[in-house]
């Protein structure tokens, strides 16, 4: 049993918990996710890792309530109990590996879109306390819906909030942001972006053109997280592969995202029937 320290509500629908899983904090990397269970019946729920503290053996989970489960679980309070929290998942991000020289001689732009800065967050952290400041750009609809800014500001290197209505730092999508930032003179090396597949399917097309290397997530089309339902089956390179057991990141530009987002609104539909199924 895995015990909620915190519950808050960051924006509508979104939400952050601390939860105790020492073993979980040990061995984590950015990068990686978890996969939670309400109850012994309840629905495998993969997330990503927002936030691990090793010495206290907390994880920081973020999440949106989209379907039926995460609705359950939007309901949870500090004192609450998971009955599962397997993890870490996944494969950590690549810089997790690479050379620390050459990690510093790189200029880094992450792009998160809505609930994506969850998992950027980790990644940028773990830079900065290896000495690498990176650039990240943070986009959502509205002033409102942007999450862990406090948080973000003190680990980015250059912090740049978008919104899509106008109402707080750049007004407009991430991919206009980009556009200035490189007009600007800022040559990157790579992009790293996570959000919603379509935000990761138009930052793709632009840095193709702009000829920036892109890593993306995709998370978003998880199920199980297991590597047994086939629900994240994604077509990379022509290839397929599964975002649980091969991803969660790839590279952007050999993702085949319309293939992606059409698997994703299936699913849509079979929680929709879920969420009609908690209501009644
Ligand atoms: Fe089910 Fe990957 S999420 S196979």
């Amino acid at each position: 049993m895995y015990k909620i320290l915190k519950a808050e509500k960051l924006a509508d629908k979104i939400y952050l918990m601390d939860v105790e899983a020492p073993r979980v904090a040990k061995h984590c990397e950015p990068g990686q996710f978890v996969i939670v269970k309400m109850d012994e019946k309840g629905e495998r729920i993969p997330l990503t890792i927002c936030d691990y503290d090793r010495e206290a053996g907390t994880i920081t989970i973020v999440f949106q309530e989209i379907g039926a489960s995460t609705m359950k679980m939007s309901k949870m309070i500090a004192g609450d109990y998971f009955r599962d929290f397997i993890g870490p998942l996944g494969r950590p991000s690549d810089f997790v590996e690479e050379d620390l020289e050459t990690l510093k001689n790189k200029k880094m732009l992450f792009v998160a879109g809505g609930v994506g800065a969850a998992p950027v967050y980790p990644q940028v952290k773990w830079l900065k306390e290896h000495g690498v400041e990176v650039d990240v750009i943070v986009g959502s609809k509205t002033k409102d819906m942007l999450i862990l800014e406090k948080k973000m500001n003190e680990v980015a290197g250059n912090y740049y909030p978008c919104t899509d209505d106008g109402t707080y730092g750049h007004a407009g999508m991430v991919t206009t942001k980009i556009e200035k930032l490189v007009e600007e003179g800022n040559k990157y090396d790579v992009c790293i972006a996570i959000g919603p597949m379509i935000m990761m399917k138009f930052t793709c097309l632009l840095t193709k053109k702009l000829e920036i290397p892109t890593i993306v997530s995709m998370n978003p089309i998880m199920v199980d997280g297991t590597g047994m339902c086939g629900a994240c089956r994604v077509i990379v390179g022509g290839e397929v592969k599964f975002a649980c057991v091969d991803g969660p990141e790839f590279d952007g530009h050999l993702v085949d995202f319309d293939n992606a987002m059409k698997r994703q609104q299936m699913y849509r539909t079979e929680e929709g029937r879920a969420i009609l199924k908690v209501q009644e």
